[in-house]
């Protein structure tokens, strides 16, 4: 039943991906460019740390797929893309293993592929530690991401309606793994309260996954059999504006910040990481080019990603993943409505070079 499920995910997230990319928030996010500024591209390191893991690449596969058949195969796929291209890997919501154990060899398809990489567990907010403990263990993880997602569960017809025992579950949950806990949402964003809420449950690393890409509630709203519920359909907010809210929380709690949902372009995962994200995922798009163009074709995608996120931090002046915070930055549109909403202020953004002594104009 859940296998079918996914399966109806992974056609209508698919589905929803072909076609041009839609315009989103990151589109609010320029880069001021400094003519004479730029660096050598054999000095950028795109090296970076989450939490208390090491990343070669700051990017990384989200967690999607597994628990039947044909998602077992995408799992293996995925997991020979990360190999060859070092991109961190999560696996979809290992639910399914403690309903019927023979989907376990599709979750650990990923690490088989993908032995020496870094690899992450993937669990709703409802899992008991024990089954949170199996899955790190199956997975041989580095981390267990913990997915929030009320908003799918509230369109899907079949979903959870009662959520007030996450946190608490989160925090036991935290506490009794040994691999760090990265809470994530899929697709709806979190606000700077959230993240200051998960700090204090004890999580160091909080994936903002925001709206602007896969929209689950379009794709649970395409499997109702009821009511329409699309309404909720582009609810909550973008990855960008997720980072923007969160620094300040972030900053005071020593939290790692990822950044999904939406990402389109080796472009939009430099926004993103100027930003403060540590590392960027992507979902839908990557499985989109698996699903019609196959392996060789998203290692050459990814591949192409991480050229050209080296070529970009090359051309802000910068050589790693953490000089990117001394980026100019010029945020317009309904980012900018939001933060002044939010009271965030977005002039600093725009004139930070300055105050590292860096180019003026
Ligand atoms: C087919 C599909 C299945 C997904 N399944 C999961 C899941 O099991 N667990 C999870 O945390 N997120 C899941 N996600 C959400 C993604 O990890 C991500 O947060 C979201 O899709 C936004 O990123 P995107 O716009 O790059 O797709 C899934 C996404 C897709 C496209």
């Amino acid at each position: 039943m859940s296998g079918d499920r996914k399966d109806d995910h992974v056609r209508l997230a698919t589905e929803q991906n072909r076609g041009r990319a839609r315009l989103n928030e990151f589109d609010d996010v320029r880069f001021v460019h400094h003519a004479l500024g730029a660096s050598d591209i054999d000095a950028v390191s795109l090296a970076t740390r989450i939490g208390p893991l090491a990343l070669p690449l700051p990017l990384y596969i989200n967690g999607m797929t597994g628990g039947s058949e044909s998602t077992a195969l995408i799992n293996r796929d995925l997991g020979i893309v990360a190999k060859e291209t070092g991109v961190a890997i999560a696996s979809g919501s290992m639910s399914p293993v403690f309903k019927d154990s023979s989907t376990t060899e599709g979750f650990r398809a990923i690490r088989d592929e993908n032995p020496n990489g870094t690899v992450f567990a993937n669990l709703s907010a409802n899992a008991s530690v024990d089954n949170a403990r199996a899955a790190v263990d199956i997975m041989r993880a580095d981390a267990l991401q913990i997915h929030i997602n009320s908003v799918q569960e509230l369109v899907m017809p079949e979903g959870d309606r009662a959520f007030s025992h996450w946190p608490e579950n989160i925090a036991r949950i935290a506490d009794a793994l040994d691999v760090p806990v990265i809470v994530k949402e899929v697709g709806f964003g979190m606000s700077g309260g959230t993240v200051a809420q998960l700090a204090g449950l004890g999580v160091g690393i909080v994936d903002v996954s925001g709206r602007g890409g896969t929209d689950f509630a379009a794709i649970e709203n395409a499997r109702r059999t009821g009511a329409d519920f699309s309404i909720l359909s582009g609810w909550g907010q973008s990855a960008i504006v997720g980072l923007l809210d969160s620094r300040d929380a972030a900053a005071e709690a020593n939290v790692s910040l990822l950044a999904s949902g939406g990402v389109r372009t080796p472009l939009d995962a430099v926004r993103a990481l100027a930003l403060g994200a540590r590392a960027v995922g992507v979902a839908g798009s990557f499985l989109r080019v698996l699903k019609d163009e196959g392996v060789d074709a998203l290692i050459g995608e990814i591949t192409r990603w991480t050229d050209q996120i080296r070529s970009i931090i090359a051309l802000l002046g910068q050589t790693s993943v953490s000089g990117l915070a001394e980026t100019d930055v010029v945020i317009s549109g309904d980012v900018r409505d939001f933060c002044d909403a939010r009271g965030i202020d977005t002039t600093r953004y725009a004139r930070r070079s300055e105050n590292r002594g860096g180019p003026r104009s």
